[in-house]
């Protein structure tokens, strides 16, 4: 594997272990809230009890009106077992069934310590999963986690970022609504982006603007902060570290779906908006000021997508390598692109002007191509 490539898994492998606070879930899933009544919840990267988005909808599993809350661990999870410890062995991953919440514990409430305890005393089934011939237990892909699956009316959870491609593939062969977190990075991979452009799903409610602070098992903790800045990887709260990502939620609840136009007031001028020289369109640097008087093509920042309204606007595409969507007006050359790199650095490289969308022979952010619909 080349050393880039080894970078990424690592990269990638390490956001597989960001665990979600509760706060970050309750926020998204507040608005919701009339979308789970009598619904099946399958959380199926999230151990039973240790995971916030289990907790989430335990502790609000009347409050929501669900029918019935599935989690599943997983075999390798490094939280696996810290609060509750069914299985001794530590090795194995299992599945919870929530179907009700009541004063299990005789204690005048219902709470997190009644989950606890209908879990601990046998009042919940729980089931040892065992995996399968390709996956271990716990694998969102193994057999028995794929019917829990086929069970399920929706699955909420924040996935291995390093599986996430593969996550939603499974989500969309079995038809399932979802509400899931993942890197904004996501969007742009061209298994996720089309996706998005033919309205299967959607962002969710938390501003794209906005990072994310998970927390990080401990035992892993001294390894992260010695690789990580403080600051810009990661933050003490109150003497626990959290490590910064730049998350998203991804949904194709209904409720997501449609936003207020955005409101346009700026009038098009070829000097405030240049044109592209590989693409038929014009460059909006802020999605705040698309004008409002420009029919044509228009090449915004991925940011625009926690704004869209499909009434409003369509995507036709992003500007990217391979020219997917096919709408490069040109495509260069290894020598131009050689060439241009010895123009603006004066040493030998590579400026890969077909990456994005080039203004003057610079390259412009990662844009997405949109039109107004008339
Ligand atoms: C990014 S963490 C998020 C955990 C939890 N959903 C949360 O947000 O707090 C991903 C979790 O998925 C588990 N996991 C990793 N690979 C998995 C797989 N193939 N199938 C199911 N779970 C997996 C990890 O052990 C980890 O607990």
């Amino acid at each position: 594997m080349a050393k880039n490539q080894n970078l990424n898994s690592a990269a990638k492998a390490k956001k597989d272990k960001f665990y979600t606070q509760l706060e970050d879930v309750a926020e998204e899933l507040r608005h919701y809230q009339d979308f789970f009544k009598g619904k099946i919840v399958l959380c199926n990267c999230d151990d039973p009890f240790e995971s916030n988005f289990f907790q989430y909808f335990a502790i609000m599993f009347n409050a929501l009106e669900l029918k019935k809350l599935i989690a599943t661990s997983y075999a390798d999870s490094p939280i696996k077992g810290k609060e509750i410890n069914l299985f001794p062995d530590g090795k194995t991953a299992y599945m919870v069934e929530v179907d009700a919440l009541k004063d299990w514990n005789g204690d005048g409430r219902e709470d997190l310590d009644d989950v606890k305890f209908a879990i601990e005393h046998g009042i919940y089934k729980t089931t040892q999963l065992e995996g399968d011939l390709h996956y271990c237990a716990g694998d969102f892909r193994s057999e028995e986690c794929l019917e829990l699956l086929k069970q399920a009316d929706v699955v909420v959870t924040n996935p291995p970022f390093s599986v996430f491609r593969e996550f939603v593939a499974t989500l969309m062969d079995y038809r399932k609504k979802f509400l899931i977190l993942g890197n904004k990075n996501a969007i742009t991979y061209k298994e996720i982006f089309p996706l998005i452009m033919q309205d299967k799903f959607w962002i969710g409610f938390m501003p794209m603007s906005r990072d994310i602070l998970f927390e990080i098992p401990e035992a892993y903790q001294k390894e992260f902060i010695a690789k990580a800045d403080e600051g810009s990887k990661y933050r003490i709260v109150d003497g626990k570290i959290l490590a910064r990502a730049s998350a998203i939620w991804f949904t194709n609840i209904e409720v997501a779906r449609f936003r207020e136009d955005i409101p346009l007031y700026k009038k098009y001028s070829p000097e405030e908006y240049p044109r592209y020289d590989n693409y038929d369109a014009i460059e909006v640097s802020k999605t705040a000021e698309i004008p409002c008087d420009y029919f044509g093509v228009m090449g915004v920042p991925i940011t625009f997508l926690d704004k869209y309204d499909p009434r409003q606007f369509e995507i036709l595409g992003m500007c990217e390598n391979l020219d997917l969507y096919g709408l490069k007006t040109r495509t260069y050359t290894a020598k131009e692109c050689r060439d241009r790199y010895f123009e603006l650095f004066g040493k030998p490289g590579t400026y890969d002007l077909n990456a994005a969308g080039v203004i003057n022979g610079k390259k412009v952010y990662q844009r997405i191509l949109i039109r107004r619909r008339q």
